[in-house]
């Protein structure tokens, strides 16, 4: 494994996954990560990312230096070059110019981690701080027209470092690097597949669960579809999963999950119908964060109830992945607070004091699907676009009705049809309907009409937190509103929202 020391560059979950493509495990940790935890973890290598700080700043962050002695090979990148250079004994300054943006790189021999890499390439740079003075032992290996030391190295112990980015796409090379220090300086194997990561987890999870029971709330999202899959691979009928039906889902989607999850994969589903008591709770509520609380606190009364007529349940399985241990680590300084109760399907039952499973938590997104399709989801769960946890609610700006559910499931699933025959489906972050709580004049036939409005909304986007209003064809949209127009009823105006995040949000609510 490849241990990545997080400095707080914001490329960071970047350098893990270029690791991992390369099939080698990695982990990220943060610079408070004791010596005896990284002996612990073996490390054929360690990569020193970047960071904000500047090396001669009073708090800037710092690893123990004696990872220097362990033998075991370093890169490091940008702040972590610093860091390397500044803890062996060399100096590092400010820059009398601030380098951003692309630049020349001039690598002076094509070797070791520029192995196979032409002598003249394009770099990108951030940095406001350069070495000095190079510590014992170390020779400069590239430059830049602004930056005299770009690249250094003392490969007798295997140190290696550079002050541009090798993670980013517009450092081209970056990659042919990055594969060089794990294979040809690590001497990393390609250990790390889905195949492998299966055989492990399901081990581990046999092994702490024992003969106990354990409950997962199921949503029909990828990521507790998945975790739903390997706790059962492991352990069998020791797992129920408990699907709520909130009553806020899209059309078919519960009859799907139903199929796929009880019939298909013969998993032990409690399917809870709540939709009465959710309806109930947000009777004439239309403030978006009194729905959400709603939602939130219905959804765990109704989840604990189930699971307390449960015996011998010990544990909870939750789909939590990487990305969200890392921010919250980075967020409050410490592994502690791991949950996200946003994005974490259903919340969390607190009080029932279950101890936690989470199978997924060191994975990325992309990993979780490559892993869905090995334990055999179907192709359209895998690449399921997000759905937010209070579901319609959200997308029913004003009251909640049974009535407004009806138009806007109908709405959606016109909408979502003409995405998927598109072709556009995949490419799209989420594309979805939205109901106004207004009305507007038409005209349908001779007749006069006056009717609801709905809006569409299509983002592009990679993690959710920017996003862009997606430039669907003309035709395309032409194609929508007349459909749902003429076969929704209640329906007479469609509009289309070109609004970016931020300042706006993805949902409406
Ligand atoms: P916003 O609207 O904040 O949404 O731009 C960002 C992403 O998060 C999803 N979302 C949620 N997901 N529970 C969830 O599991 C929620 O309460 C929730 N609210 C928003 C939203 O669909 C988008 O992908």
């Amino acid at each position: 494994m490849i241990l990545i020391i997080d400095f707080g560059s914001q490329y960071n979950q970047l350098i893990a996954r270029l690791v991992r493509e390369h099939h080698v495990y990695c982990e990220i940790e943060p610079p408070s990560i004791s010596l005896d935890q990284i002996k612990a973890l073996a490390p054929e290598g360690i990569i020193l990312s970047g960071g904000p700080g500047s090396i001669y700043e009073e708090n800037s962050p710092r690893v123990d230096p004696a990872i220097f002695d362990l033998g075991t090979p370093v890169l490091g990148i940008c702040y972590g070059m610093q860091y390397m250079v500044d803890a062996l004994g060399g100096q590092v300054r400010k820059a009398e110019k601030r380098e951003y943006g692309f630049a020349e790189l001039h690598i002076k021999d094509a070797a070791g981690i520029f192995d196979g890499i032409e002598k003249k390439t394009k770099c990108w740079m951030s940095h406001g701080d350069n070495v000095g003075r190079l510590p014992r032992g170390f020779r400069a290996t590239a430059s830049t027209p602004t930056t005299r030391v770009a690249a250094t190295e003392n490969s007798a112990k295997r140190f290696y470092a550079l002050q541009f980015h090798p993670e980013v796409a517009h450092t081209p090379k970056g990659k042919r690097m990055l594969k060089n220090f794990l294979f040809r300086i690590c001497g990393c194997r390609k250990t790390w597949t889905m195949k492998s990561f299966v055989r492990e987890t399901t081990r581990e999870i046999t092994s702490v669960v024992g003969d106990n029971n354990v409950i997962l709330g199921l949503s029909g999202g990828v990521d507790s579809s998945v975790t739903a899959l390997l706790v059962h691979q492991a352990i069998g009928n020791q797992l129920t999963c408990i699907f709520v039906d909130n009553g806020l889902l899209r059309q078919g989607e519960t009859a799907q999950v139903k199929e796929l999850f009880k019939k298909h994969f013969k998993v032990n589903l409690k399917f809870v119908n709540a939709r009465r008591e959710f309806l109930k709770g947000l009777k004439r509520v239309v403030d978006p964060e009194k729905k959400r609380k709603i939602i939130g606190r219905t959804f765990i009364e109704t989840f604990e109830n189930e699971a307390r007529k449960l015996q011998g349940v010990e544990f909870l399985a939750q789909g939590t992945l990487y990305p969200d241990i890392i921010e919250s680590r980075s967020a409050f300084g410490g592994p502690s607070a791991v949950i996200k109760s946003h994005h974490n399907v259903g919340g969390l039952p607190r009080k029932m004091r279950l101890k936690l499973i989470e199978p997924l938590k060191h994975l990325f997104k992309d990993e979780v699907r490559i892993l869905g399709k090995e334990l055999g989801l179907p192709e359209d769960l895998i690449w399921r676009q997000p759905f937010p946890g209070p579901g319609l609610a959200v997308r029913i700006i004003g009251d909640v009705t049974q009535a407004r559910l009806s138009i806007l499931r109908k709405v959606d699933a016109i909408l979502l049809e003409e995405i998927r025959e598109s072709g556009l489906y995949k490419k799209l972050w989420q594309s979805f309907a939205v109901l106004l709580p207004l009305k507007s004049v038409g005209i349908m036939g001779d007749q006069r009409t006056y009717e609801h409005i709905v809006a569409i909304r299509a983002v592009t986007s990679t993690d959710a937190m920017t996003a862009d209003w997606a430039r669907l064809p003309h035709s395309l949209l032409g194609r929508i509103s007349n459909r749902i127009i003429n076969e929704v009823r209640g329906v007479n105006r469609v509009v289309y929202d070109i609004s970016s995040k931020p300042p706006s949000t993805i949902e409406w609510e």
